[in-house]
């Protein structure tokens, strides 16, 4: 990380030229996850148990509520670590992490006296099938478990993170299409709780798609769902919306609400073909209608360490984009298609599993992320 510390940021307009660094100055590749966590290196060393009460108690003036100390000693999550090492024993010595950096540890997010304005997250990658619903979820819940109160929007056409929250998307009368084209209508209207508590959702079906081609004559067509979401800002602390597979008039609706992006990316041979255009948009939408937009990190999805395949490509992931790259590393189970037919989060569905430990992972980093700017 660029400014040492272990969650810094960059605008998102450093993207390309970092990747194309990447691709051009080995300098760049060697030198930079060494200078970024070797801080973490001797920060991790003392192993102190940040569980113990009287740690904690430390904590207690943090004034937005997280534990987060930056200098302080860690250790690496055991259940996580364990969970995704091909050689554990190894890692463990290392406290090497899953991307092949020394693995930080996100401590565990302290209970929150008000609640909002909340960050706006889009979950954003045209590529299909790269885990943008599943991750919407789950970081969802998980954060929700750690006592943020969450709205999820699902923003595609499919209605799939409806589905994915046990919402039959064609029984709907009003979804999130009705809260965009309907002036006077309040999202009270259309909002629903779910099955998680502090979590609600904007559902959607395919009434949604009308919206892309409607938009098109209205006037600020772009920020429609910015101003659809003003109003429910206070209420929570995350907002996450789930985009649909394309970089059409709704993502660019989604990334002009937002305040972060995270791109999913599956770990498979064809990760990172179309990524460039993706960072483009980006990088359009910040320069020209949300200044404040900055991509948060690239999740690398559907992870397996026991093939070289997907090592292989993880590994390619974090050469192109480094520090971008989110710790936490989410692994390929069927757990998740499972959690669909169940309508429910892994993080109920299955709460011990390894797929349930890295979504709090994720969220953990996420909070983590936040605090730190
Ligand atoms: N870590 C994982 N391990 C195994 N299967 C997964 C994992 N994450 C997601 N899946 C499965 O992969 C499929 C695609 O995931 P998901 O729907 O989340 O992707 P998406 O990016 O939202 O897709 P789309 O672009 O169609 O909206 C689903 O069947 C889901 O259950
Ligand atoms: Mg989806």
């Amino acid at each position: 990380m660029q400014d040492g510390s272990p969650v810094g940021l960059h605008a998102v307009g450093s993207v390309a030229v970092r990747t194309f660094a990447a691709h051009h100055d080995i300098q760049t590749m060697t030198t930079a996850p060494q200078s970024m966590d070797g801080q973490h290196v001797n920060a991790m060393a003392g192993g102190r148990d940040s569980t113990d009460p009287a740690r904690l108690a430390d904590y207690e003036e943090v004034p937005d509520g997280h534990f987060y100390d930056p200098d302080a000693e860690y250790e690496p999550d055991p259940e996580y670590a364990a969970t995704l090492a091909p050689d554990a024993a190894r890692q463990r010595r290392e406290r090497i992490g899953p991307t092949g950096r020394p693995l930080p540890y996100f401590p565990i997010p302290g209970p929150l006296a008000d609640h909002g304005p909340a960050k706006i997250i889009a979950m954003c990658n045209q590529k299909g099938g790269v885990g943008k619903t599943t991750s919407t979820i789950n970081l969802g819940a998980a954060l929700a478990e750690y006592g943020r109160r969450v709205l999820l929007v699902d923003f595609d056409p499919q209605g799939a993170l409806s589905v994915g929250l046990g919402v039959n998307p064609m029984e709907l009368d009003l979804t999130v299409y009705n809260l965009l084209m309907e002036r006077g209508m309040s999202a009270d209207e259309v909002l629903l709780k779910t099955a998680v508590p502090n979590m609600d959702l904007l559902p959607s079906n395919i009434d949604l798609s009308a919206a892309e081609v409607q938009l098109v004559s209205e006037v600020a067509r772009e920020s429609t769902l910015q101003r659809a979401l003003k109003p429910l800002m206070s209420d929570y602390d995350y907002i996450v919306i789930d985009c649909q597979p394309s970089l059409g008039l709704l993502t660019v609706n989604a990334l002009t609400a937002a305040h972060k992006v995270i791109v999913p990316l599956e770990c498979e041979f064809f990760a990172l073909r179309g990524v460039a255009l993706l960072t483009e948009t980006i990088e359009k939408v910040q320069e020209r209608l949300n200044p404040e937009l900055e991509l948060d990190g690239i999740l690398a999805t559907m992870y397996d360490s026991r093939t070289v395949h997907s090592r292989e490509v993880l590994a390619r992931v974090v050469e192109a984009f480094d520090d971008h790259v989110y710790h936490t590393v989410i692994g390929r189970t069927v757990r998740f298609p499972e959690t669909t037919v169940a309508g429910e989060p892994i993080t109920t569905y299955a709460s011990n599993s390894v797929g349930a430990a890295a979504y709090r992972q994720l969220a953990r980093e996420v909070l983590a992320r936040c605090h730190a700017e």
